[in-house]
């Protein structure tokens, strides 16, 4: 089932997300229709927040290799994540979201994170990541705590793209 994308200007893209306690039959089958509404939308992540559901959970889908357009998608699904380790070592890359329809701008961010996590059965996993992965871990833990990554660039960057906020907020 394709779920609704709270678009910025959403109050629920602002709110902190609760722990997920209920690792049951009903969360897989919303897992399963957040994969489905990132798939339709063409996005690398999708955090539970965005679909107006305040709930720690997000799935991230990314294609094994980006040579090739019809290259398989690696899934991963991280629920209570907890990002205990970022290297000072950053990068600046164009950054989407699908709150966000068509607006990409540089966001600097860790080049490598460790992530705690439970998966989708409450198994209790660490990951550590790099590139794109690492990149789509930090901004998709952001959503969780009401964080969006027009708050991780400068207020002058920000205010450059004031028009362009402007049309999402009128939706
Ligand atoms: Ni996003």
């Amino acid at each position: 089932m394709i779920l609704r994308v709270f678009k910025y200007g959403s109050e629920v893209l602002r709110k902190k997300a609760e722990p997920v306690i209920q690792f049951d039959d009903e969360l897989r089958k919303f897992i399963k229709d957040m994969k489905e509404t990132m798939i339709q939308y063409n996005g690398a992540g999708l955090a539970a927040p965005q679909v107006g559901v305040l709930k720690q959970l997000f799935v991230a889908g990314i294609p094994e290799n980006y040579e090739d357009e019809n290259s398989p998608i690696q899934w991963y699904v991280f629920i209570n994540p907890k990002i205990t380790y970022y290297s000072k070592e950053v990068e600046t890359i164009n950054e989407g979201c699908l709150s966000f329809p068509d607006l990409f701008f540089p966001v600097t961010r860790s080049s490598r994170v460790t992530v705690e996590f439970q998966d989708e059965f409450g198994v209790k996993n660490v990951m550590d990541a790099e590139g794109f992965l690492a990149r789509v871990i930090q901004h998709e833990t952001d959503h969780l705590n009401g964080i969006l990554y027009i708050d991780r660039i400068s207020p002058l960057k920000r205010s450059l793209l004031k028009n362009k906020l402007k049309r999402f907020q009128s939706v």
